[in-house]
């Protein structure tokens, strides 16, 4: 399948070509090409290069037109020099038309591959073994697997690490309390178990083995034999260690159903999964003088990284009992992923509060060589999730949230609101409840995704699910309203009229749509997937004012301007739908 180059970067091109024939000195000047209000385009580059040559802009500029050509140009219908030099271009109506006309010849819309793919490992979705999910774990989620969507789309290999907390001390006191009272994990013969069922089992287990822990000098001494019964891999102890895994992963395989999410058995290799290699990881550290004992630790030095005192903070690989801990485990991981699994990039979706641990961990990893140039890493930091109060999520009693309890609250929500219609548009029972879920947890999806990642976000669902403004059910109304007028269509099929003159308002909706591949690979380059968010939201908001100036099937319409119509809309559709769907969100044809 063929990319289509869009038309912004089409003009672009001529502009630069344009450029440096009428300007031999200027070299490979940027034309700096701008979507505009006053024509399609315009180009402000002239400007810093007329002060850079010393020449007067307006005169440069008619060069330039010049050098264009544009009388006999299929794409450039007019180009004048206005203000102080700028370049107002408008290109044709044949041009755009004929543009999406190939974009909608193409299962990917034209969308280019990427010209030098590569492994891509991202680390997403890592909640804790026989602890709650909270908020922080759903954008990790959220975030990750927009971004695997993403960057699967252009091309790129992708392989998915959910490191999961699976490891640690914990885990002896935990064991050790199952090891005297068997039957705690224990569930009926044959019934299956629900997430909320195997999360509430742990908790309870949880719970009773930490009063055990605080209170029982004698527990807590076997508590710690067990550890290290753990860590030396003793059958029975790694045997009772895995049923808590596989009780968590009940419960967290439940709550990646309801996100509508797919997270694949084999992509889970959570901290446990490195530990044959902790040792060695620490042993070639200590070797080649990256990492030096301190007071019996192991540790790293950096320069620039220093706690409040002014001394300063090392990372720590291993402590002065012997146990490793996160560092050990994520360098370990670096290793594995950059030298079995030959990752190019990596990218780890983790909440900011962990930024220092990763600066530390990635620089250890660059001096001890298995980060090298060629290896990209970046953590795609996310923020805290606030209340509608401003201060960080916790319920009315001051605790944190359960993740079900606020995915089952937005569901119920938006599927309040998808009835509220559901007569008009003829959704039965099942609709309903299907896109309610789907309206729901599109709306905590989007508003995630709609913010930057970085940044601290509000949780307010009465706004998530509002009709009006930046939200998932806006933009999924907009599709429902595209399947419709195309099922209203009857025997008027969609058909691309290059022959016809648009209106401001389909130039500027098509113009729009034809910049998605661009929007794309922008995305899939800076891991800001807020962008592709935004283009979504003004691809709807042109769309609402494209319906407002131009009817679509209107008998008063002639049948080519009906058709090439119904192209746009379709084609705004399909773009529509394909980002949501990058996003995670799905779009029912029906709301
Ligand atoms: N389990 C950790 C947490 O809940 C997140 C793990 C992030 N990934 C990593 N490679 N350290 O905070």
């Amino acid at each position: 399948m063929a990319s289509v180059p869009s038309l912004a970067s089409n003009v672009q091109q001529r502009l630069a070509n344009a450029l440096s024939a009428a300007l031999p000195e200027a070299g490979s000047a940027d034309p700096l090409l701008r979507r505009s209000d006053r024509a399609d385009f315009q180009a402000n580059g002239i400007l810093a290069l007329a002060k850079q040559l010393k020449g007067n802009p307006r005169e440069l500029a008619a060069k330039v037109v010049d050098a264009l050509g544009t009388e006999s140009d299929e794409v450039l219908r007019e180009v004048e020099v206005s203000g102080p030099g700028f370049l107002n271009i408008t290109v044709s109506d044949a041009a755009i038309i004929g543009t999406l006309a190939a974009r909608a010849a193409d299962d990917r819309l034209g969308v280019a591959l990427t010209a030098d793919p590569g492994t891509t490992v991202i680390d997403w979705a890592q909640p804790n073994v026989a602890k709650e999910m909270h908020v922080g774990h759903l954008r990790s989620a959220v975030i990750g697997a927009a971004m695997v969507n993403i960057l699967e789309f252009t091309g790129e290999k992708v392989i998915s690490r959910h490191h999961i907390g699976d490891w640690g001390t914990q885990f002896g006191m935990l064991i050790q309390y199952l090891e005297e009272h068997p039957h705690e994990l224990d569930h009926r013969e044959g019934s299956e178990v629900s997430g909320e069922e195997a999360m509430s089992s742990l908790d309870r287990l949880y719970k009773a083995a930490r009063a055990h822990f605080d209170s029982d000098e004698e527990f807590k001494a076997r508590s710690r034999d067990r550890v290290v019964a753990l860590q030396s891999g003793d059958p029975a102890t790694l045997a009772m260690w895995q049923r808590f895994v596989d009780e968590s992963k009940i419960y967290f395989n439940s709550v990646f159903e309801k996100l509508d999410m797919e997270i694949a058995d084999e992509d889970i290799v959570g901290e446990s999964g490195y530990n044959d290699m902790l040792a060695e990881t620490c042993r070639l550290l200590e070797e080649s003088g990256v990492a030096v004992r301190s007071d019996g630790a192991l540790c790293v030095f950096f320069d620039d990284i220093k706690g409040p005192d002014g001394e300063p903070t090392p990372l720590i690989v291993q402590k002065s009992n012997g146990g490793f801990g996160y560092a050990a485990t994520d360098l370990s991981a670096i290793r594995d992923r950059v030298g079995k699994l030959g990752a190019r990039n990596l990218i780890y979706v983790v909440d900011v509060r962990q930024s220092m641990h990763f600066k530390m961990v990635f620089e250890t990893a660059r001096r001890a060589g298995w980060l090298t140039d060629e290896v990209r890493a970046v953590q795609l930091a996310f923020g805290t999730v606030l209340g509608a109060d401003g201060k960080p999520f916790k319920t009315r009693e001051g605790k944190t949230v359960k993740l079900v309890d606020l995915l089952d609250e937005a569901v119920d929500r938006a599927t309040a609101v998808v009835r509220e219609k559901a007569e008009k548009v003829g959704l039965g029972e099942e609709e309903i409840v299907e896109n309610g879920r789907y309206v729901g947890i599109g709306a905590i999806k989007y508003a995630d995704l709609s913010t930057s990642a970085v940044r601290d976000y509000k949780f307010d669902l009465d706004q998530m699910v509002s009709l009006n403004g930046d939200t998932s059910v806006y933009l999924q109304y907009a599709y429902a309203r595209i399947r419709s007028i195309l099922r209203k269509a009857g025997d008027a099929k969609p058909a691309a009229h290059p022959e016809l003159e648009l209106h401001p308002a389909e130039r500027a909706l098509a113009l729009h749509v034809d910049l998605f591949g661009e929007v794309v690979a922008e995305v899939a380059g800076t891991y800001e997937p807020h962008k592709l968010a935004a283009y979504l939201y003004q691809l709807a908001s042109h769309l609402t004012t494209f319906y407002d100036k131009c009817q679509v099937l209107s008998s008063e319409n002639a049948p080519e301007l009906v058709e090439n119509r119904l192209f746009l809309v379709e084609l705004t559709g399909r773009t529509l739908q394909q980002g949501m769907a990058l996003l995670g969100i799905r779009t029912p044809e029906r709301l």
